[in-house]
Parts: C-alpha cells; structure tokens; sequence
C-alpha cells in the first residue's frame, strides 16, 4: 500500500495522474495490481462501474523501469481480468493518451460515459474543466 501510495503522489504531484488518499488505496486494495522486483516498481487498478464496465485507472511506473513494457504488463493484467470477469468494455481519462492507444484503447467522446464515472471527478481541482482524454477498449 505504501509502495502504491508513493507512486501514485509522485505522478499525481506532477499533473499525470489524480491524486489518491491512504485510505483510499487501502480501501480499494484489492483493485490494484503492482509490479514486484523484490521492490514494487509499478502500479494499475480496476474498478468495475457495471456489468459491462471497467476502468483503469492509477496506472504508475517508476521512472527507473519505465520503457520495459511494464505499464503495457500492467494494463494487460487489469484487461484479463476484467475478461475473466465477463465485462465488455474497459475506459480510461488519461493524460497519456499515446500510451494507451498502444494497448489498444481508442479516444471516446467524454460523454459517452456513464454518469456514476464522474463521482471522483466532483474532488478534481480542475472539475468541470477536465483536460484528460477519454478511451475505450472494447474485450474480445
Ligand atoms: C505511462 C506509463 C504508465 C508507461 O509505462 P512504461 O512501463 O514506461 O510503458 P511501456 O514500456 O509498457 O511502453 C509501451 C509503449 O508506450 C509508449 N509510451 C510510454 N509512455 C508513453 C506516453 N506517456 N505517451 C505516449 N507513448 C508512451 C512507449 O514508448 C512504448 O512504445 P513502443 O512499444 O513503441 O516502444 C509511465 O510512463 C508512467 O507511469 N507515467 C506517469 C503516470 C501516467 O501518466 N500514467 C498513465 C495515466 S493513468
């Protein structure tokens, strides 16, 4: 939890990502995956909304293991289990849109997502003007 935390604050203190409450982390633990070396180097989670949908979000890589398709990992193992779950679809609001189209996500219009998804965004800094991209991957 304090290995999520830490990498969490550090991109969140730089704009990328939305910033996450110990609490919070410990409350949701069983939505993240990390990548563990001895020493956790990454961090994604999935949150279901619905039958049919998941997000994934909170995805975090440590600058000294970034470019080793760690984050793809990641990603990849939150979409398995989203598959393994019967869900359809998988979103995220990410401000590193180019990363994830190469997992395979494509850019949504914001509004095509329901709304229970925007109940964290009322906590956002920049709420109603939200600058992050919205993508979706559908699961076959
Ligand atoms: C974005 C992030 C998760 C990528 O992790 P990573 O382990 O370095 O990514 P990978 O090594 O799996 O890279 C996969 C591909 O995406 C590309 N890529 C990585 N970060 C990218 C970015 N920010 N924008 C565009 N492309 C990116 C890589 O170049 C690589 O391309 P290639 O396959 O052609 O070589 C990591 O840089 C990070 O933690 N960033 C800060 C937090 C963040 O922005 N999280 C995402 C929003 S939820």
């Amino acid at each position: 939890m304090e290995a999520i935390f830490s990498l969490v604050s550090m991109y969140a203190r730089e704009g990328l990502l939305l910033p996450l409450k110990e609490g919070d982390i410990c409350e949701n633990i069983r939505d993240f995956c990390v990548w563990d070396e001895g020493e956790v180097l990454g961090c994604a989670a999935l949150r279901i909304f619905s039958r049919e949908l998941a997000e994934v979000r909170s995805v975090a890589v440590h600058p000294k293991a970034k470019g080793r398709g760690v984050g793809t990992s990641l990603v990849a193992f939150c979409i398995d289990e989203a598959r393994s779950m019967g869900l359809r679809k998988v979103f995220v609001l990410t401000k590193s849109p180019g990363f994830f189209a190469k997992c395979g996500f494509f850019e949504v219009d914001k509004r095509e997502l329901p709304h229970k998804v925007w109940r964290d965004c009322i906590m956002c800094p920049k709420f109603p003007d939200c600058d992050e991209t919205a993508m979706m991957l559908y699961i076959k």
